[in-house]
C-alpha cells in the first residue's frame, strides 16, 4: 500500500545582487556604526539590487534558475508558482507572474502572497496542500524581496537592516514520510501600526503629500516588533515541537527568520536548542524579508541529511507569524530521494 503522500522540498535555488552595501558605507550616509550594528542587530554586509527597472522579478528568476538547473527541472513541466513578496514590481501583473514569464514555465499559473517576512512559510504550507492532493505535481515556492526599494537610507532606525534577495524551492510527492508535516500559523492585523509602509495602497495612494511625509518607505516600532517575536516565534516554534513530539536532541536545525541576531537566539533558547543547531547568515544577508527562509536553506544546503527534523519560523509585519516542521528529503547537494 502506497503510503500518505506529502510535499517533499526536492531543491532550493537562490540569488543574491552583486553590490553589497557594509556597515562603512552606511556609516558615511546616517549616524551610525559597525560596533552599534554588529552588537545590536548582528549584520555585517547586505545585498543591493541596482539597475533601472530591476524589480523583484529579477530576483525571483536567478532563483528560480538557479533551482531548475540544479534540480534538472524542465521548466515546462513546473505547474505552480507561489512567490511571498512585500515588494511586488508592481501592484500588477503579479511578481510570480513574471517570474513564469521569465524563466520560461509557460504552463505554470503564478500567484503572490502577501504575509511580509513570514510570506515564505505561509507561501509552503498553502503549495503543499497542492502536492498533498495530488492535484499538481511540481510546485516552486519562492522568497524574493528588494527591501532596498522601500528603505528610508536616512532612517538610521530602519536602514541597517534590510538587503534584497531571493530563494524558491520546488516542492514534489514523497510517500516516505518527508516534507512539509505539520504548520502553526497565526496573523493579527492589531500590529499594522507597529511594521509597516503607509503610502502607495488604495487607502494613501501617491500624491506629493504622501512623499514629502515619506510615507513611501518602512515605518517600524523596533521595540515593539521585538518583544512580539521574541514571543512568539519561540511560543509558536515550542508548540509545535511538543505537538510532534521532538524533543531538542531530535531537531537538526532550527530554520528562523534573520530579523535579529538577538532575536534568533531568544528564539533558539526558548527552544532549548545549542546556537549550532540554528541557521544563521544574517551577518552576510541582512533581513531579505520573504527570502531569509529559503536563502538559509540554500546556504546550508551542503550540510542537511535526509530525515533531519527542521522548524522553520517567523515573525513579521502584519503582524505575521508561524512555524513550520519539515523533514528534509535529501542528501546535501545531492538528489537521492
Ligand atoms: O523582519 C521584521 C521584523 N523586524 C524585527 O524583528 C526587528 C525588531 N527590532 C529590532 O531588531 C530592534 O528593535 C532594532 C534593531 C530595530 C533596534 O534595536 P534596539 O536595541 O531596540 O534599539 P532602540 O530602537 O531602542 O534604540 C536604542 C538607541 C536609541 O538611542 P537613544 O534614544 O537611546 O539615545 C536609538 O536612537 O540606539 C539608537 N539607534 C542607533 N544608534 C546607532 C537606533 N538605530 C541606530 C543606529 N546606529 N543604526
Amino acid at each position: 500500500m502506497m503510503g500518505k503522500i506529502t510535499a517533499a522540498i526536492t531543491g532550493v535555488g537562490g540569488y543574491l545582487p552583486d553590490y553589497i552595501l557594509d556597515n562603512e558605507e552606511l556609516s558615511r550616509m546616517v549616524d551610525t556604526s559597525d560596533e552599534w550594528i554588529m552588537t545590536r542587530i548582528g549584520i555585517k554586509t547586505r545585498h543591493i539590487l541596482k539597475g533601472e527597472g530591476l524589480g523583484t522579478s529579477f530576483l525571483g528568476e536567478h532563483a528560480v534558475k538557479d533551482l531548475l538547473e540544479k534540480t534538472g527541472t524542465d521548466p515546462m513541466d513546473v505547474d505552480l508558482v507561489i512567490c511571498a513578496t512585500v515588494t511586488p514590481d508592481m501592484f500588477f501583473p503579479s511578481t510570480a507572474n513574471l517570474i513564469c514569464y521569465r524563466a520560461g514555465m509557460m504552463k505554470a499559473f503564478g500567484f503572490d502572497v502577501s504575509a511580509a517576512c513570514s510570506g515564505f512559510l505561509f507561501a509552503l504550507w498553502t503549495a503543499s496542500k497542492y502536492i498533498e492532493t495530488q492535484t499538481y505535481k511540481k510546485v516552486i515556492v519562492v522568497g524574493a524581496d528588494k527591501m532596498s526599494s522601500i528603505v528610508d537610507y536616512t532612517d538610521r532606525n530602519t536602514c541597517p537592516i534590510f538587503g534584497d534577495g531571493a530563494g524558491a524551492v520546488l516542492l514534489e510527492a514523497n510517500t516516505e514520510g518527508l516534507g512539509v508535516l505539520d504548520a502553526i500559523l497565526h496573523s493579527d492585523g492589531g500590529g499594522a501600526p507597529h511594521l509597516y509602509m503607509k503610502a502607495g495602497g488604495s487607502a494613501y495612494p501617491a500624491t506629493h503629500e504622501t512623499i514629502e511625509n515619506r510615507w513611501h518607505t518602512i515605518h517600524q516600532d523596533g521595540k515593539t516588533v521585538f518583544k512580539a517575536a521574541v514571543s512568539n516565534m519561540g511560543d509558536t516554534s515550542v508548540e509545535l515541537m511538543e505537538r510532534n513530539h521532538l524533543t531538542p536532541d531530535d531537531v537538526r536545525y532550527l530554520v528562523p527568520h534573520q530579523a535579529n541576531l538577538r532575536i534568533i537566539s531568544a528564539t533558539a533558547n526558548r527552544m532549548g536548542l545549542p546556537e549550532d543547531k540554528c541557521m544563521i547568515n544574517i551577518d552576510k544577508f541582512g533581513n531579505t524579508t520573504a527570502a531569509t527562509l529559503p536563502l538559509c536553506l540554500w546556504d546550508y544546503e551542503q550540510r542537511l541529511k535526509k530525515g533531519d527534523n527542521l522548524i522553520l519560523a517567523a515573525f513579521g509585519g502584519g503582524f505575521t507569524w508561524g512555524a513550520v516542521y519539515l523533514k528534509w528529503a535529501y542528501d546535501g547537494g545531492s538528489f537521492s530521494i
